[in-house]
């Protein structure tokens, strides 16, 4: 038995304080992702997650974008204040990737396999969730911190806009990453019989 899969997968957190101290050049970041999405599995093979990358001015855009989307909209200067100061420290991150589930695979799919085409919205997101998780660790695995967000679909116009992504694609998810300049918290468990059923 190996454990080396599930020593990465327990090390990996949601990380907050992410900063822009990162050795690992630009470019090797972008296959690190981008290799990550292309082994990550979807229903069919549909390979319907997209990616958007950010970096430098970019990335900072995307977090003044959520600022200004939302922002406005809170109720109270205590409420505001913590959103304000949660957006500043995921712009402090070196990069934000965008997530992006493409609606013209699915629409394809649902016409592709009519018996299934009840199935294809569901399993986007459930590739949605494989593909976040596979940057997550590959990150994880080369020593940059991430965290998982989702300002969609306030910002939806905003990064489109921006971004000039094409129409189909529908934001899911928006994660920065960087420099880990903490440590995540304790984290607890449910027991695992009560996740895990075993039958032998
Ligand atoms: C589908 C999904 C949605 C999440 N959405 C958010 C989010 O919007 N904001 C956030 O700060 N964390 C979000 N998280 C992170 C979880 O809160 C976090 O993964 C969980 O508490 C376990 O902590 P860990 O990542 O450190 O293991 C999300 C995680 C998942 C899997």
């Amino acid at each position: 038995m190996t454990q080396r899969f599930l020593n990465l997968a327990s090390a990996r957190r949601t990380i907050y304080a992410l900063g822009k101290n990162v050795n690992v050049p630009q470019a090797d970041l972008e296959s690190i992702i981008g290799d990550a999405l292309k082994f990550a599995p979807s229903a069919f093979n549909n390979q319907s997650v997209r990616a958007a990358l950010l970096f430098n001015k970019r990335h900072d855009e995307l977090w003044d974008i959520v600022a200004d989307c939302l922002g406005p909209k809170l109720a109270g200067a205590d409420a505001r204040q913590k959103f304000f100061a949660k957006v500043a420290a995921f712009k402090a991150a070196y990069g934000t990737a965008l997530f992006f589930t493409d609606g013209a695979v699915v629409k394809e799919f649902e016409e592709l396999y009519p018996a299934y085409a009840a199935h294809f919205h569901d399993w986007a997101e459930q590739a949605q969730g494989n593909a976040n998780y596979a940057v997550w660790l590959a990150l994880h695995d080369n020593g940059i911190g991430a965290s998982l967000q989702h300002y969609n679909p306030a910002i939806d116009e905003a990064v489109r806009r921006a971004f000039a992504v094409p129409a189909s694609w529908i934001l899911r998810a928006q994660m920065p990453f960087g420099s880990v300049e903490a440590a995540a918290g304790d984290k607890s468990f449910i027991a695992p019989g009560e996740r895990c059923m075993i039958f032998s």
